[in-house]
């Protein structure tokens, strides 16, 4: 069953990607900017990928469900699959490779400052999400390394609310979500490091 189910995800999560792909082929509706849409399409989806991951653990717990952690790496992986077509349009398409409009954009506008470190939290994440790398780090040091999603969603939402001109309900929203999700770890393991002193 987890099996389908996985497969079922792993269909899904690729339908977002596959829409744009249609639309750009198409000539399908993709606003009067599309660099835009598709910047902004891809970067929800990689927040939102990202925030997914952080629910894994939180649904395992109340729901007692063990089989759902083994959706989470490919959760995580479709977060940085989102991430990086979303960083990919913006050097391909927004930027046209000029390295130095990219540098200057990473140090002198702060949400790309933040939405660049988003990135490189990421990148070693999906680098070491084999098995082969679990085995390499050793369980405790992976799972420390793999503590760096948690800095990830935290500096997304700022990417988002740093980005957002006037209304800031929706980068508002995730950041809630992103609080309640790591105010639950911290709370279990609060929780559990009393109980192992006492
Ligand atoms: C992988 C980590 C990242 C995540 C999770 C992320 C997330 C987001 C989100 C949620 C949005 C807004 C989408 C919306 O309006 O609905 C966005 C927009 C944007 N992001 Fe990112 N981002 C990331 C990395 C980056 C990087 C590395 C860059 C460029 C260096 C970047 C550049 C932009 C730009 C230019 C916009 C559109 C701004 C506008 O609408 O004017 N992001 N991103």
């Amino acid at each position: 069953m987890v099996a389908g189910l996985k497969t079922l995800v792993f269909i899904s999560a690729l339908v977002p990607a596959t829409r744009l792909v249609v639309l750009a082929l198409t000539g399908g509706d993709l606003t009067a900017n599309p660099i835009e849409y598709i910047t902004r399409d891809t970067g929800w989806y990689a927040l939102f990928f990202l925030t997914l991951t952080l629910t894994v653990t939180p649904i395992r717990r109340l729901t007692g469900w063990h089989p759902v952690i083994r959706f989470r790496r490919m959760l995580g992986l479709f977060a940085f699959f989102y991430g990086t077509l979303h960083l990919l349009v913006w050097i391909v398409l927004d930027r046209f490779f000029d390295a130095e409009a990219m540098g200057e954009d990473i140090l002198k506008r702060p949400f790309i400052t933040v939405g660049m470190t988003t990135f490189l939290l990421l990148l070693p994440l999906a680098i070491t999400s084999t098995s082969g790398w679990i085995r390499r780090l050793g369980g405790r040091r992976w799972a420390r390394l793999h503590q760096l999603a948690y800095l990830a969603a935290v500096t997304a939402v700022l990417h988002f609310w740093w980005l957002v001109k006037s209304d800031v309900r929706e980068p508002y929203r995730w950041g809630w979500a992103v609080a309640v999700l790591l105010g639950a770890r911290m709370w279990w393991s609060w929780q559990a490091g009393r109980s192992s002193r006492s």
